[in-house]
């Protein structure tokens, strides 16, 4: 099978790139009033700017031309029908059958997942009404007041960003933590001002034998026994999210009290299932159901609409314009939101797991960029941190600002102010200033020439930087499920169109392996396996230092 670099499709983008990156993104506005009107669209409540692209009608209309070269629509009815598309592990990749608000039939391997799906959902909407409600008591037969979810990964970052997300729906009388890495300061910070009567644990683990949690969990059993003093406290302080009975079993926790996923979906894309069981515990149900709804709304949309109105293919396609033709290898995603402040590092998961690939579905080596590195912060802690290097360094680092319009803390004009800071730099990024008006203001501020004229250049601004502007009403569990599933549909895209399994996440496994042998030698006191010079080194010093 040919690489999608081979295609004429490819090919005639990068000469279409040979004319574009000497175009000017202002000299687009001004050619075309009606550019922002033509590049906006709303979908299930995200309004989405993507004009300060560096692209024009051409552009997209190529781009949509190497998505039909790849089959994207194909590929996007074959996950929605289930089909075994994740190839390296033999799965179907389902995570919109969690959200599948119209409950039609979705089959795998001939059988329908909904029932399953739906009876989970019960479940928890049970177990979340009995502890909210303080029907479910502790061992001593107190209340719950602190949940302390233990996992790491999809089983913590989706979790996790959410629950900071929808902070201001969380009821008052739960608190909600989150412990995952083995790093034993995180467990004990958290636990430390908690009283275990009082405290739920969840232990989320698709698999059930990461090692970071099942360490974090034993100590956080320890933990529970110390001051209640019988195993049988276990049973009511501690749930588990798993895919595996058994194992769950073997931890000691009750199945009764286990709530199972499927194979079908993959860790970073977990939070719709029992994953989420966090998030329904800090916000009720209801609004579960309704970040559920959300990502449906976005799922319908990824679904069904045409490729030239659809955000999460276009998007995917536009940030692959700058990874494969303009030479972009980072991607920014810049909240103007404080509530959203772990998305990029959720993001980070979802995208550089799914897309870090240097094969392609059937083994072959690529010979272009896969998916980008994704970081960011939000605003307007990064302005003042490392905006500078995407205004004037020498990469293009494409962007993503997302904001709302009314906060749920208004607080004075902290808002106006915030959000002015969103448009002026998605502006400032796009349109730049050149060295002439650089020096006409200094000149006009009263600088003496010289000092006007070498200060110059270091006040010029290339722009031409592009940024998407997402904007929502506020930010509710509705327009917050859309997002997510927003981004989960452009790294989908990106992915078909590289040819590479979105879905496994192989690179993981060998730093994980040889932690073991490490790990072995570090309570043997001694390095016996075969290390390079450099890690023996390390090794043994740091065997010697700490002692037996
Ligand atoms: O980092 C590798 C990984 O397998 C992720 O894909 C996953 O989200 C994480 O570990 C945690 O896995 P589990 O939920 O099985 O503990």
């Amino acid at each position: 099978m040919s690489l999608v670099n081979e295609t004429p499709q490819w090919k005639a983008l990068q000469s279409h790139w040979e004319t574009m990156k000497t175009v000017r993104m202002p000299d687009l506005f001004a050619d075309d009033p009606g550019r922002a009107k033509a590049m906006t669209m709303e979908v299930a409540g995200l309004r989405l700017d993507y004009s300060k692209n560096l692209v024009t009608q051409e552009t997209l209309d190529r781009l949509i031309e190497l998505a039909g070269t790849v089959d994207l629509q194909g590929w996007i009815r074959r996950m929605f029908e289930g089909e075994s598309i994740n190839n390296t592990e033999g799965r179907a990749v389902l995570h919109i059958a969690l959200r599948n608000r119209s409950n039609r039939s979705i089959l795998v391997d001939g059988e329908d997942v909904m029932p399953e799906v739906n009876r989970v959902l019960a479940r928890m909407e049970s177990f979340v009404g009995r502890v909210r409600s303080g029907d479910w008591r502790g061992y001593t037969g107190e209340r719950i007041t602190d949940v302390v979810n233990i996992g790491i990964g999809g089983s913590n970052l989706g979790p996790k960003m959410i629950c900071a997300a929808l902070a201001p729906y969380q009821s008052e009388n739960l608190r909600v933590h989150f412990v995952s890495n083995v790093d034993g300061t995180h467990l004990v910070e958290t636990v430390r001002p908690l009283d275990p009567a009082t405290t739920l644990f969840i232990v989320a683990s698709k698999t059930f034998t990461t090692q970071e949690t099942m360490t974090n969990a034993a100590s956080a059993r320890d933990w529970l026994l110390t001051a209640l003093g019988d195993q049988a406290a276990v049973a009511r302080h501690f749930v588990a999210v798993s895919t595996s009975a058994e194992k769950v079993a073997a931890f000691g926790i009750d199945t009764a009290n286990m709530f199972g996923f499927w194979d079908w979906v993959g860790g970073r894309y977990s939070l719709w299932s029992a994953i989420g069981l966090p998030i329904a515990l800090a916000v009720g149900f209801d609004r579960f159901l309704e970040l559920l709804d959300g990502a449906y709304a976005m799922d319908e949309h990824f679904r069904s609409a045409d490729l030239r109105e659809n955000m999460p293919a276009l998007m995917g396609l536009i940030g692959l314009w700058y990874a494969n033709f303009a030479g972009a290898r980072t991607h920014a995603v810049l909240p103007y939101d404080q509530s959203l402040r772990f998305l990029p590092a959720y993001l980070q998961q979802g995208d550089m797991e799914s897309n870090g690939k240097g094969v392609t579905r059937e083994g072959v080596a690529v010979d272009y960029s896969t998916g980008p590195v994704v970081w960011g912060e939000p605003g307007t802690d990064g302005q003042h941190a490392f905006y500078q290097l995407i205004h004037q360094g020498t990469q293009m680092i494409p962007a993503d600002f997302i904001g709302a319009i009314h906060s749920h803390n208004e607080l004075g004009d902290h808002h106006p102010k915030f959000m002015a800071n969103f448009f002026a730099q998605t502006e400032a990024l796009m349109r730049g200033r050149t060295h002439d008006e650089a020096l006409a203001e200094m000149l006009g501020s009263g600088m003496a020439e010289e000092k006007a004229r070498f200060l110059a250049p270091h006040r010029t601004f290339p722009g031409n930087r592009p940024t998407n502007s997402i904007l929502m009403d506020s930010l509710m569990p509705q327009t917050l499920g859309a997002l997510v599933a927003f981004y989960e549909h452009r790294i989908f895209t990106q992915g078909v169109v590289w040819g590479i399994n979105s879905f496994d996440q192989w690179g993981v496994e060998l730093g994980k392996k040889l932690a073991n042998v490490i790990l072995d030698e570090i309570r043997a006191g001694k390095v016996t396996a075969d290390h390079d010079s450099s890690t023996r080194a390390l090794l043994e010093h740091f065997i010697q230092h700490r002692g037996a």
